[in-house]
């Protein structure tokens, strides 16, 4: 990796420690209600959040997203977040692998991953862009390899680039790009944004051609634009920076994008990732069509503060909130959860969604279909 790529590395992780990087707009999760039961008639012991996900078990569903790798200081977060996710139960997925596909002798920096947390389910990492530069079949079973991976995924980055001072904003052929991998891959490949959110449209044609796995990453929490935003400040680039703040709400909020995409594809496994800050998101998410909940910003950030420690008690404190969800709305299981009648569209989303042309009370039929994580 040349010197430039390992500092702007760095830069990202100290800029979204330490910076408002977070969507001026919302994930329009506080326009779903779930309703309290006020007899909830299970036993808050027995609630069972144990969900299938890439052929291992977790004991929740929920996972740290895609973030870092490629640097010494990366090496710990991926091993103390790895940790956690073992001790926990949960799953987790690397940053992009392109650094040390390019420079093997960075691979123990993503590898760490695996080797602190042995049974997790583990995604691989690699960008649409580099698919779009050349990468294969080879590359990305390479990533795969390294990390012992059980899913890769690629992430679409797009509004990322377009700011990036080094972007990379050719994304033409990246469709049949990732055809090639979906069908020549030894795992399941992951369709994953980075925050500003998979619509109907992107999700239904990646579904007809064969991909079963989207995390849709919508807006409403890291927003990349903002994160290049500070970069461009500090290179004088004003002009860019300017440009990046009339974009700081740009996407598709990650309420709206959950609904589309399960519209879009009712049997996909769908992770809702994207401003997921609690455990109530979580279950929110749930209820409204995911399968598996993800977050990345705030484990940066409880690393940035407590190392190991923090990310565990972050981690527990929003798999206890999910908990709590479930028992007051009366669920003991997940199953229930996502085909509760407990829960309301309202305002923003409601408008959105209708003006999607989706119709609410067909969509919360069109949840209760049977799905394969
Ligand atoms: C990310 N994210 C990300 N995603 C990806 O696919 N590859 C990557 O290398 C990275 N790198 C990365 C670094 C850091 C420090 C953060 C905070 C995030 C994006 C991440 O997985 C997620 O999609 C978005 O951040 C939205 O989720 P949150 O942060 O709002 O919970």
């Amino acid at each position: 990796m040349s010197d430039k790529t390992r500092l702007r590395k760095l830069d990202h992780i100290r800029i979204t420690v330490d910076s408002p990087i977070e969507h001026t707009g919302t994930t329009l999760f506080e326009n779903v209600y779930l309703e309290h039961n006020a007899l909830p008639e299970i036993n808050f012991s027995e609630i069972d959040l144990s969900t299938p996900f890439l052929g291992k078990k977790m004991k929740a569903p929920l996972i740290v997203t895609g973030m870092t790798g490629g640097h010494p200081v990366a090496s710990e977060i991926n091993c103390a977040i790895a940790e956690a996710a073992e001790e926990l139960g949960l799953g987790m997925g690397v940053g992009s692998q392109r650094a040390a596909i390019e420079d093997p002798s960075l691979a123990p920096t993503f590898r760490a991953a695996r080797d602190c947390g042995p049974s997790i389910p583990l995604i691989a990492n690699i960008g649409a862009p580099q698919l779009v530069k050349g990468y294969g079949v080879r590359e990305a079973e390479k990533a795969v390899e390294m990390i012992e991976a059980d899913a890769l995924a690629v992430h679409l980055n797009a509004a990322q680039e377009v700011f990036q001072p080094e972007g990379d904003t050719d994304y033409q052929g990246v469709v049949d790009k990732i055809v090639e991998l979906v069908d020549r891959l030894s795992v399941p490949v992951i369709v994953k944004e980075t925050g500003h959110g998979l619509g109907y449209e992107a999700v239904y044609r990646l579904h007809s051609l064969g991909v079963d796995y989207f995390d849709i990453s919508g807006s409403g929490g890291t927003s990349w634009i903002l994160v290049e935003k500070y970069r461009r400040r500090a290179r004088g680039d004003e002009l860019y920076a300017d440009a990046a703040d009339t974009y700081s709400y740009w996407g598709i909020p990650t309420a709206l994008a959950l609904v589309e995409s399960r519209w879009a594809a009712p049997s996909a496994c769908i992770i809702a990732s994207g401003g997921i800050r609690t455990g109530l998101d979580a279950a929110k998410a749930l209820a409204l069509g995911a399968d598996i909940a993800g977050t990345a910003l705030p484990v940066i950030r409880a690393y940035a503060a407590g190392r190991r420690e923090g990310v565990k008690r972050l981690l527990e404190k929003m798999v206890f909130e999910l908990r709590v969800a479930m028992f007051l709305t009366g669920c003991r299981t997940l199953e229930c959860l996502k085909t509760t009648k407990r829960i309301l569209v309202t305002g923003l989303l409601k408008e959105l969604v209708e003006a999607k042309r989706i119709r609410l009370d067909y969509y919360m039929e069109a949840r209760k279909a049977p799905r394969v994580c």
